[in-house]
């Protein structure tokens, strides 16, 4: 029998559970969940401050680089996030490590900001931020399936905007031999782009048709996992996904040769990645890791801003909003599942939440991408709050910034295709010529 050093806690009841069964809520309060570790055993094997930071630069940047899993910058930190994990179970496709873009010195000057660097979590297997969670997720799926057969364990299930559904799809599919995977995503609301990944790695795809778009997908995929133990619900509310993802706050850090940021900003749907990002940071201030906490800058959409909102109340009122589109589709929640463990966690932290309309946004996007940045809509979400704050003086000029890009732009094609072809060059759209096929045409065309 396994000898579990990490456990599932609720974090309203405070109970605690093994993982020697599938839980994405506590049976007994129906609170969510999340993963603790024996943190003394922890802190035996990886030890605190610089020894830690010394133990982790080995396994990215030394000779245990070779080692099997190091090369996925999930893997590399189990020992931290997932301690004795058994590597039988272990699926990697070497997601992570993913660059820390540094913004050209012409827009930083533009912005008033001299230190603003991008995190790349487009450059991941399925393009997007979700490739952190769905290795966990899905080997912990395997790991229940092997260890646990009375559980008949034969697959996974997710609701999704679009990217949750790609990185399933692409994880299930290395294992297709053991894991089916059954996605829901709402029906004509995720870009084709998305909906093609997920049918292409051989997802059974369901575009349901509901009002609440994601939010309705959410609900009924529960109701239908509930009844159907034998798929592993994959989505954020299980804590597997948040513990993947809490390395890409982990990585900043080590991107930045441990250096605290001043701000991380972040997009906000779900608020899963929040979750995992204001968790990882405070067990590595715990771990020494760093010395204080950065400030986080939380964005959202105008047309799915409940967290603003709550913000706004002073952090009192939180009400559920309801369906508007937004060009900045995978972000489009409105009753984000990880609320509960946000309001935990962040309380410690400096937490600005800010809105961005779409023009804004569509303007955002184009303005970064124009400056070589690979980034999708919610990235400009992220970007556009840290313009604000630097706007309304709550960012300095000075000051180390890192903004998360969630996902490559190439997935959301379609509508950056319709902006540049119908914006204003004002508002960095850049549309082509059509241009007939003689060189005096082509001169013409060039002497505008
Ligand atoms: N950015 C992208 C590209 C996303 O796909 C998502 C969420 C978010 C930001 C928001 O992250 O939910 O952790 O707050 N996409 C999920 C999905 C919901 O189904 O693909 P979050």
């Amino acid at each position: 029998m396994q000898n579990f050093r990490y456990f599932h806690k609720c974090i309203s009841c405070g109970k605690k559970f093994q993982p020697d069964r599938f839980l994405y809520t506590c049976p007994d309060c129906g609170g969510l969940l999340t993963v603790e570790r024996d943190e003394e055993y922890v802190k035996e094997k990886v030890g605190e401050g610089k020894k830690a930071r010394g133990y982790f630069d080995n396994l990215r940047f030394g000779a245990a680089r070779k080692i099997y899993p190091n090369d996925s910058g999930v893997w590399l930190w189990r020992d931290l996030l997932l301690p004795e994990f058994p590597e039988k179970s272990v699926i990697s496709l070497k997601e992570g490590q993913t660059d820390l873009f540094e913004v050209p010195k012409w827009l930083k000057k533009e912005i008033g900001l001299e230190n603003l660097y991008i995190k790349m979590e487009g450059q991941s297997p399925s393009e997007s931020f979700k490739d952190r969670g769905m290795p966990v997720a899905v080997s912990d799926a395997l790991r229940l399936q092997q260890d646990y057969p009375e559980l008949k364990i034969k697959g996974i299930s997710c609701a999704s905007t679009g990217d949750t559904s790609a990185s399933a799809a692409v994880y299930s599919a290395y294992v297709r031999d053991r894991l089916r995977c059954v996605v829901m995503v709402p029906h004509q609301k995720i870009s084709d782009p998305q909906l093609f990944q997920a049918m292409a790695h051989g997802a059974e795809v369901k575009a349901i048709k509901h009002p609440d778009g994601f939010d309705g997908c959410m609900t009924l995929i529960q109701k239908f996992t509930a009844k159907h133990p034998e798929l592993i619900l994959v989505n954020s509310k299980n804590d597997m996904r948040i513990v993947g993802q809490e390395s890409i706050g982990l990585e900043i850090l080590q991107d930045l040769s441990w250096q605290t940021p001043d701000w991380i900003s972040i997009p906000v749907g779900n608020a899963g990645n929040l979750a995992a990002l204001l968790r990882t940071l405070l067990r590595a201030k715990e771990f020494g890791l760093i010395p204080k906490l950065p400030g986080i800058i939380g964005a959202q959409a105008s047309s799915a801003d409940t967290l603003v909102s709550w913000a706004d109340s002073g952090f009192k009122k939180y009400e559920p909003g309801t369906y508007r589109d937004t060009v900045a589709s995978a972000m489009n929640i409105n009753n984000p599942v990880s609320f509960p463990r946000v309001k935990k966690f962040c309380k410690d932290f400096n937490v600005k939440f800010y809105r961005s309309d779409e023009k804004e946004i569509l303007k955002t996007w184009a303005r970064f991408m124009a400056a070589g940045a690979n980034i999708c809509p919610q990235s400009a979400v992220a970007l556009n709050a840290v313009i604000q704050a630097r706007e309304n003086g709550v960012i300095k000029e000075k000051d180390l910034v890192v903004s998360v890009s969630t996902a490559s732009a190439i997935k959301f094609a379609e509508s950056g295709i319709k902006y540049h072809k119908t914006g204003s060059k004002e508002d960095f759209a850049n549309p082509y010529e059509v241009i007939e096929g003689n060189l005096k045409a082509i001169e013409k065309s060039f002497d505008k």
